[in-house]
């Protein structure tokens, strides 16, 4: 397959990605608030349930995994990338190294890992992988995030896309502004605009080619803490416009973060999205904490109940399923999760 046909299988119409790619630090703190002990076991045998769930034909094209995950051989026999492959999803890796604190910016991080890079995705390549992740993270506040923040990020995610490009993977570019603040939804619009910007451009310079990536950006959506909360039809409106202002067209696919918003808040807002998407881009999810809370709640309550940690997981990925197409509804997600 080329480039642009893992990009697009990834992002197919009714599909998404699974995002369980949660560092040991970051699971840590998922299996926290269930009362699971982080041990490797528990992440695998948490990570394998849903890896075999029904759901991931229909409605998953690819997953994100952890570098622990993808060197992992499941109980049910086959090695993890063996079993999302079995499904019909393409089997990813994230590739960054976490984001670090930006020397010279005092509260902002550059994301690391381009050390050693061009090794690490040879070693993912023979594992399975065929598609990558990479993190920048930008935060609102005040004075933030500074021009530093937002050149440095671009140009290591454009370092990182050459690469990836280079080892015959497709890069997932990902540009995260956080939700986290009182900021309103216009403030989170032009963050996002100069972040988009920067990103394209960098990429341009390090000839990456657009039709062999993702982008996996924000909503644009206003504040955790912002007092004038927005519709869904304004969030689509303003997330579906500045993505046509800001994203060239060659990219294929634009699979969205959660990024904090709850299940069915990413589910109705990516529903809205492609109610009106007019564009010639697959727009769809890559969901962390918006596929996986539902279940691992459940894997809290009894972590060897395999049906009712897979039909939560289920549940969520129809759910987005329908929303990748705009048939979404308040109705469907009641009749489903009955
Ligand atoms: P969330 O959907 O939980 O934001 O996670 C997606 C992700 O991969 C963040 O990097």
């Amino acid at each position: 397959m080329t480039l642009n046909e893992i990009a697009k299988k990834m992002c197919a119409k009714g599909k998404g990605i699974l995002a369980a790619d949660e560092s040991t630090g970051t699971i840590a703190k998922r299996f926290k608030s269930i009362n699971v002990e982080n041990l490797e076991k528990n992440r695998l045998n948490f990570r394998q349930t849903l890896f075999d769930a029904s759901a991931m034909k229909d409605y998953i094209g690819g997953v994100i995994l952890f570098d622990e995950t993808i060197k992992q051989k499941t109980t049910l026999g086959p090695t993890i990338p063996e079993l999302i492959s079995k499904h019909g999803a393409i089997p990813g890796i994230k590739v960054d190294k976490g984001a670090k604190p930006l020397a010279g910016s005092h509260e902002e991080t550059v994301t690391e890992g381009l050390d050693g890079l061009r090794e690490r995705l040879k070693e993912y390549y023979s594992l399975g992988a065929r598609f990558t992740k990479w993190r920048a993270v930008y935060k609102i506040a005040e004075k933030f995030p500074t021009s530093q923040s937002i050149k440095s990020n671009a140009h290591a995610l454009a370092r990182y896309a050459a690469l990836v490009q280079e080892a015959n993977m497709v890069p997932i570019v990902e540009p995260e502004v956080l939700m986290d603040g009182s900021h309103n939804i216009d403030k989170c619009y032009e963050v996002t605009t100069n972040v988009l910007n920067e990103c394209y451009n960098e990429l341009e310079i390090h000839k990456v080619d657009l039709k062999g990536t993702v982008l996996k950006p924000n909503m644009v959506i206003p504040g955790s803490e912002c007092k004038n909360k927005s519709s869904s039809e304004e969030i689509a409106k303003k997330t579906l416009d500045c993505l046509k202002k800001n994203v060239p067209s060659e990219v294929p696919g634009i699979a969205f973060l959660s990024g904090g918003q709850s299940e069915i808040e990413s589910s109705k807002n990516l529903n809205e999205i492609n109610k009106i998407n007019d564009s010639n881009f697959l727009i769809t999810f890559s969901y962390g904490r918006g596929l996986q809370a539902s279940a691992l709640k459940e894997f809290g309550k009894d972590q060897n109940n395999i049906k009712n940690i897979q039909k939560a997981f289920n549940h969520r990925a129809k759910m987005n399923g329908l929303s990748s197409r705009g048939e979404w509804s308040e109705d469907l997600e009641k009749e489903s999760a009955a």
